[in-house]
């Protein structure tokens, strides 16, 4: 199958207000929605970070796993140098235990297997093709118990009026993103559907600001 990728959106010119915007909108819930569901992830030695933005998480990982290893994509240059500086304030340990790569999750192959894969806030940024070819391809990047931990914006399961407010906060922040990151997404996927016609099992599930972000540990089914 032959897929043509767009161009991946650009987040270098919000990367330096990141934080403090998504903190203003969200308060703790953003960051917080990251974290929710570890203490359900057995001690993973290895895991995959894609589309980590700032780095945030990493330090939040290394307190409930400390003897992880982890890698970390980001394709906006200037998240990752934020990250590197979030790296710099480890323990010396973890930061040799800590490998950051620049590029686009699109076209990047691994050479080991993950425990655990995060999509932090990821996959609300790729069209519905990439988030199809970077489910199957994950399959192939997780170790035998592995799983993907999902963190993401949805809008399914909730009253009609609480689904309608939501859908159209969603359509604003698309519209910053576009603007801001030449984010080219109109509308969010249902996630959950696609996990499933990927072959994934949801495990554990957690939502938060009014059920509007939602954690999720899904599974390969084993075939
Ligand atoms: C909405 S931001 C989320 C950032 C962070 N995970 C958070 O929750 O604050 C999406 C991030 O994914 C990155 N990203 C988008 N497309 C990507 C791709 N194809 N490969 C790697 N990173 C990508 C962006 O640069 C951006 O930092």
């Amino acid at each position: 199958m032959l897929i043509t990728y767009r161009n991946p959106p650009n987040f270098d010119s919000i990367a330096r207000n990141y934080k403090l915007l998504g903190r203003l909108f969200f308060r703790q819930h953003l960051i917080q929605s990251q974290t929710d569901l570890l203490p359900f992830v057995f001690n993973p030695k290895t895991v995959l970070i894609v589309g980590g933005g700032n780095g945030e998480i990493i330090p939040l990982l290394f307190n409930s796993f400390p003897n992880t290893n982890i890698e970390f994509v980001e394709v906006s240059k200037s998240m990752i140098e934020i990250a590197k500086d979030e790296v710099a304030r480890l323990p010396t340990a973890q930061i040799s235990q800590t490998k950051i790569i620049e590029g686009n999750i699109n076209v990047l192959e691994f050479s080991k297997k993950f425990d655990l894969i995060i999509f932090p806030y990821l996959l609300d940024v790729l069209s519905t093709e990439e988030i199809k070819l970077i489910l199957a391809k994950s399959k192939t990047w997780l170790t035998t118990q592995g799983a993907i931990l999902h963190i993401d914006f949805h809008l399914n399961e909730m009253n009609r009026f609480k689904k309608g407010f939501f859908k159209v906060v969603t359509f604003l922040l698309y519209l910053f993103f576009y603007l801001t990151s030449q984010v080219k997404m109109q509308a969010l996927p249902n996630f959950h559907e696609l996990y499933l016609a990927a072959g994934y099992t949801p495990i554990q599930e957690k939502r938060r600001f009014s059920g509007w972000l939602r954690s999720c540990i899904y599974k390969p089914e084993i075939s």
